[in-house]
């Protein structure tokens, strides 16, 4: 597999070189087809990726003259970070890469790192759908060379690790990997832990070999990439809601026809779609695996405690970056919308 990682890598830069064009002769019909590249860090049985096959489906349905969409799952291509440089480049054209890694380019991208920022899933999701408000956020990274085209649930984080974490006192002196991302390593830091920040595909031996003592993540973490094997305590303490991104190359979209980026915009809302639909059975039956099959321990806590640990947090990170605090505003609204109606329906 490693090695397949390296000359990969080689044959793309090659493709690259060649302008990503490949040739296809059919009955003498010489045509010309543009390769569409797309990297994420997920196993070929992860939801996004199911998505990203009704992505290309869709694109070389309406436009398969002329794209031909190829995607590389398990960081083949490497880790989010390399794979948003290469998409910077043009070297790619698409990757799938959770918020946190676009913090360093585009402040307001942080708020997604606040702890505890969504009070509820329906709150969350309804932020995320909102596109008239979310294309301002998909636009901040214009200037970086490259634009956001839809999100994927990427369901709620929380700790887990070699020994039971009950409360953050648990916490206390572990090694806890987080995303490459200074809000995310404050965070950690706010909770307790000791933050270690690496890419995902790193996780696995990091936890393994005792480098660190855990992580945090959605279930999926524990089955998909097996975490489950090396990390037998699961503690929802749910501190954070942090979207995936489906990124493409700014030149790469703005250089497609009108008709085309309209195809190229509608295929990635059906991958969403496609990708929120079995995100919750998966996340549901990732947790009966681990269970069962990997001897995990789910640890319910009581949330509270946790999230009066980190209290301040949000305050400190709002007093610091002002391209949040609009979005916070909103997401606040959202919030106090879903409550009340909470508390509505308990009354009842
Ligand atoms: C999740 C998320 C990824 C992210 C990963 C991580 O799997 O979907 O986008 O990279 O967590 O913790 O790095």
């Amino acid at each position: 597999m490693k090695s397949w990682k390296r000359s990969g890598f080689t044959a793309l830069a090659a493709g690259t070189a060649l302008g990503c064009m490949a040739l296809l002769c059919g009955c003498g019909i010489k045509s010309e087809t543009r390769i569409v590249r797309i990297s994420h860090g997920q196993s070929e049985t992860h939801p996004e990726h199911l998505g990203l096959l009704k992505f290309k489906a869709y694109v070389e349905e309406k436009l398969g003259d002329k794209y031909e969409v190829q995607i590389y799952p398990n960081e083949l291509l490497g880790g989010a970070q390399k794979a948003i440089e290469l998409t910077q480049t043009g070297a790619i054209d698409f990757v799938v890469a959770g918020t946190a890694n676009l913090e360093n380019f585009a402040d307001v991208y942080e708020v997604f790192s606040m702890p505890y920022l969504f009070t509820s899933e329906e709150a969350y999701h309804e932020v995320m759908n909102n596109r008239e408000n979310m294309e301002q956020v998909y636009a901040s990274t214009d200037k970086a060379g490259f634009r956001v085209l839809t999100w994927y649930n990427a369901g709620t984080r929380s700790f887990y690790a070699k020994k039971p974490i009950y409360t953050p006192d648990d916490l206390k002196g572990l090694k806890m990997r987080v995303q490459q991302s200074p809000a995310s390593v404050n965070m950690c830091n706010a909770f307790g832990a000791a933050a270690s920040p690496m890419s995902f595909g790193e996780v696995y031996t990091a936890i393994q070999q005792g480098v660190i003592d855990g992580a945090e993540n959605n279930e999926l973490a524990l089955t998909n990439n097996k975490h489950g094997e090396v990390a037998k305590y699961y503690s929802y303490n749910r501190h954070q809601m942090v979207p995936d991104m489906l990124i493409g190359n700014l030149k790469f979209l703005q250089e497609l026809s009108d008709e085309e980026y309209a195809i190229f915009r509608e295929a990635a809302l059906l991958s969403t779609e496609e990708e929120m639909e079995s995100w919750d059975e998966q996340a549901e039956e990732a947790k009966r695996i681990a269970k069962e099959e990997m001897g995990v321990e789910f640890i319910d806590v009581d949330i509270g405690i946790f999230r009066d640990k980190v209290s301040d947090v949000q305050q400190a990170m709002l007093d610091k970056n002002e391209a949040i605090r609009g979005l916070y505003a909103y997401i606040q609204k959202v919030n106090e919308k879903y409550t009340e109606k909470k508390t509505v329906q308990e009354g009842n």
